[in-house]
């Protein structure tokens, strides 16, 4: 058997680094940003497969411009909206993802997140830095509580349901919205209650999101759904950017419709320096780290050579997410 070819388009930890390199011909993208768009088509001419990011647009020009060989697309990610999956199965090309090892760091950071805009983190750090903090103050950077508070979780997958095990310990009410909520058996063992959009904006003091990026989530939380939230609640976004209006937000933190976000996704990523949102104090923002722990990021890049190493050898890859593919 030749040597299959492949392209991956930046360094990832070597626990999956390695295996791509000891099956394949691997062409590995040595810059800290991504391959611009004219270098990753150059790049991927001629591969037998891809490893992806989420920062690389994987569209019907680059698989026609990578040829008819291309054997495998493994995205080094659990999302995958970035990748056109659809013309991915039409031309029998099976996409890969890393589902399952990055749950519990994500629900993590959700939940950190979480904390640390309820509890004005960054804003205290801020103001120590800069010099302010001159006494005790009675209502010096007074936050929300999170025991017993209400929280609503749009979108009940895998991490959702982490964040409400997360929730539990803080004696919190869980409301969660999902299209499927009705069948969920795990809902009850997690005292999560399934409602309706509208009752968990009205309801929740935290709505966290954990929806994929689709059509229909695309701005999911725009200036209807954020005027219909409580003026103390606090949105956190691990998701998707795009799953927020964020012209809607800002306007929202702004004038007090909603009281705080914090936001792990934006859009676009990374967020402009210019961007109306970093003047505000009270949203938080990071950039795109939630699975971002060492342990899960050797996950993942073991998953996602798992993943490429299958396609090249024309099995089944154990995470795909368009098994149509196969036919
Ligand atoms: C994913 O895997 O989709 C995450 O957004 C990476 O943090």
């Amino acid at each position: 058997m030749t040597i299959p070819r492949v392209f991956v388009t930046r360094i990832i930890p070597e626990a999956g680094l390695a295996l791509v390199r000891d099956f394949c011909d691997a062409d590995v993208w040595q810059g800290e940003l991504p391959p611009p768009r004219d270098v990753l088509l150059a790049r991927v001419k001629h591969v037998d497969g891809l490893l992806s990011l989420l920062t690389d647009r994987v569209d019907a020009e680059l698989m026609e411009v990578a040829g008819p060989q291309l054997k495998v697309i493994s995205n080094y990610a659990v999302g995958f909206d970035n990748i056109a999956v659809a013309e991915a199965t039409r031309r029998g090309i099976p996409v890969g993802n890393t589902p399952g090892v990055l749950t519990d760091t994500t629900a993590d950071f959700a939940f950190a997140l979480l904390m640390a805009a309820a509890r004005r983190v960054a804003e205290g750090d801020r103001f120590t830095r800069a010099g302010r903090w001159q006494t005790w103050g009675p209502m010096l950077l007074l936050g929300q509580d999170i025991t017993g508070a209400t929280l609503g979780i749009v979108g009940f997958g895998r991490i959702g349901k982490e964040l409400a095990r997360r929730a539990q310990g803080f004696r919190m009410r869980i409301l969660y919205y999902d299209p499927v909520c009705q069948d969920d058996p795990e809902a009850s063992r997690l005292g999560a209650q399934c409602v309706d959009f509208d009752t968990l904006l009205r309801e929740s003091d935290f709505v966290s999101l954990h929806v994929p990026l689709t059509p229909t989530t695309r701005h999911l939380i725009n200036a209807e759904a954020l005027g219909k939230m409580k003026r103390t609640a606090i949105l956190i976004n691990t998701a998707r950017g795009p799953v927020v209006d964020h012209a809607a937000l800002y306007a929202a933190l702004r004038d007090g419709v909603i009281g705080a976000a914090a936001l792990d996704v934006t859009e676009p990523e990374p967020i402009p320096p210019d961007s109306p949102l970093l003047a505000l104090e009270n949203v938080l923002i990071v950039p795109h780290i939630a699975s971002a722990s060492v342990a899960t990021r050797g996950k993942m890049a073991r998953m996602a050579a798992d993943n490429l190493i299958a396609g090249l050898r024309g099995e089944r890859l154990p995470n795909c997410v368009n098994l149509e593919a196969y036919g």
